[in-house]
């Protein structure tokens, strides 16, 4: 098959979290599996002089927007056999120090710049020699393209577009801007509508797709049954219910070219469950980095984050406070909101010889964390799908995860199966609940035969994208015999 993947972050080229290595790795594994892929993302500041190898195909693009027109070029790379990815050029939108925002405050021009996005996405699917079977979003920031398309189909004689398939990465994050924004569209004012793109006198990007793409597609089947009730559907619970015989839950897989200690750059020290040394090496190395006092005994816990109410750090605060009595390290690696920032930096402060923090973004420090922890804690209040966890099971680092989302979908507790357990689960959202998990922790890692057999079981755990790709595969034949009309069917 020939999938089109449109998305706003592709790791290794740009990266805020988790999406940009999803697309990265499913584009990756589509193509492995003999599919070719294509990706689309915009071309932002440094990714030329990153790979100097991509280059401009012969295109050009001349768009409508609002009462304007906007020019852009393109650019490409061939990453491996089966596997191409595209750049849009266009320097007033992208050529910026950040993807989204900068200082903490979102560009005040992102319709702008998405809507474009998604403009040149619907353009290419049309007019590419190269004509997918499918064209793939992801998130609101390319959400607009099955409406897009579907408009080119009834007004512009698009005899036979592909079908759209959306996957839902966030649904906290909808991209809802004024009504005026609308006109940035260039869709007939019919579109504007409840039962389209309208949601509560604004524009919603997120929902256009939900309402026109064919198929939709989430990160875990318990999110995708989640954003079916008002407590996570963020007001489009309902229009959710109504498309759930188009909605899936499909569990991200991970990159393990990537994450595996077993063959990690990044990390002094490799190690696997057959030569399982390095670890302890990790730690000794990370605790002499961060600043803590080195010593195999104290059992370390870590987390990498984006420093958001999603991710549950005001119960991680609470909990820490708790449990930095007893004899613990806790490393921190994250950025985001300034209040959470300085909640860490203080909590660094009054226990220095516990508590190491560093506020920022470091792809490779993110890497020596996972390799040098014992226990790994993700305490989100929902989590679509998650990779951190994932990522900390193949690291050898005993996720400690409330249950929710694709958290409850990737881990195993021991009240759930004792011969396979790789982590603790808790369910209540409460500093009081976390902790409890953390004492369980503490009782863990004092009984080495069983801590050993939880890494052991954690460490073979697989999330292979070999099986994600195959439920990728049927959703794509599933949005291709949908293709004649799904607009709320
Ligand atoms: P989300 O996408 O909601 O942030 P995920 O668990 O799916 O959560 O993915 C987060 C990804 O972003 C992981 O690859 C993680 O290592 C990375 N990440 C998050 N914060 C940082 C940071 N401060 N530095 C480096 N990597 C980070
Ligand atoms: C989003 C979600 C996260 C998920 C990632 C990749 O950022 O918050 O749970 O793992 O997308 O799908």
């Amino acid at each position: 098959m020939k999938i089109l993947l449109a998305s706003s972050e592709i790791h290794p080229f740009s990266k805020t979290g988790g999406l940009a290595d999803m697309v990265g790795a499913l584009g990756k594994a589509l193509a492995r599996a003999g599919h070719e892929a294509r990706l689309i993302t915009p071309l932002y500041r440094g990714i030329r002089e990153r790979f100097p190898q991509m280059r401009r195909v012969d295109w050009h693009f001349d768009l409508p927007l609002g009462d304007r027109h906007v020019q852009a070029a393109l650019w490409s790379l061939e990453m491996e056999t089966g596997l191409v990815a595209y750049f849009i050029e266009q320097p007033g939108f992208f050529d910026r120090a950040g993807i989204y925002l900068e200082n903490d405050v979102g560009y005040p021009d992102n319709a702008d710049r998405f809507i474009f996005l998604s403009k040149c996405v619907a353009h290419l699917a049309r007019y590419l020699p190269w004509q997918p079977d499918v064209v793939h979003v992801h998130d609101w920031q390319t959400a607009l393209v099955p409406v897009l398309m579907r408009h080119q189909q009834s007004a512009e004689g698009w005899g036979n577009p592909p079908p759209a398939c959306l996957t839902i990465h966030n649904l906290a994050y909808q991209g809802v801007f004024p009504r005026d924004t609308f006109a940035l569209t260039n869709l007939p004012p019919d579109f504007f509508t409840i039962e389209g793109v309208e949601f509560y006198g604004r524009l919603n990007c997120l929902k256009a797709g939900i309402v026109f793409a064919n198929i939709i597609t989430t990160v875990s089947p318990r999110y995708a049954r989640e954003i079916m009730t008002e407590e996570f559907g963020y007001g489009l619970d309902g229009l959710l219910r109504r498309r759930q015989k188009q909605l899936l839950g499909i569990l991200n897989g991970v990159d393990y070219d990537e994450w595996d200690p077993a063959h990690d750059a990044f990390i002094a020290h490799t190690y696997s469950l057959t030569r399982p040394a390095g670890k302890v090496a990790c730690k000794l190395a990370l605790q002499r980095e961060m600043g803590l006092p080195q010593g195999r005994d104290a059992p370390l816990f870590g987390t990498i984050s984006r420093l958001a109410d999603q991710k549950g750090v005001d119960i991680q605060l609470g909990a820490l406070e708790e449990m930095l009595s007893t004899n613990l390290q806790f490393v921190l690696l994250g950025s985001g909101s300034s209040a959470y920032e300085r909640g860490y930096a203080e909590l660094a402060r009054r226990f220095p010889s516990k508590v190491a923090v560093r506020v920022d973004y470091d792809e490779a420090l993110a890497h020596r964390i996972e390799a040098a922890c014992d226990f790994y804690l993700m305490p989100s209040r929902f989590e679509p799908s998650g990779l951190n966890q994932m990522y900390s099971l193949r690291y050898g680092a005993i996720p400690i995860v409330r249950a929710t989302g694709g958290l409850d979908d990737s881990v195993i507790d021991l009240t759930e199966d004792a011969t396979r357990a790789n982590g603790i689960k808790f369910h209540e959202y409460s500093a009081r609940a976390l902790a409890k998990a953390i004492r369980k922790a503490l009782a863990l890692y004092q009984q080495p035969d069983l801590l050993r057999q939880y890494r052991r079981h954690a460490m073979k755990t697989a999330f292979s994208w070999e099986r994600a790709v195959g439920e990728y595969q049927k959703a794509y034949e599933s949005a291709r015999s949908l293709r004649t009309g799904s607009r709320l069917s």
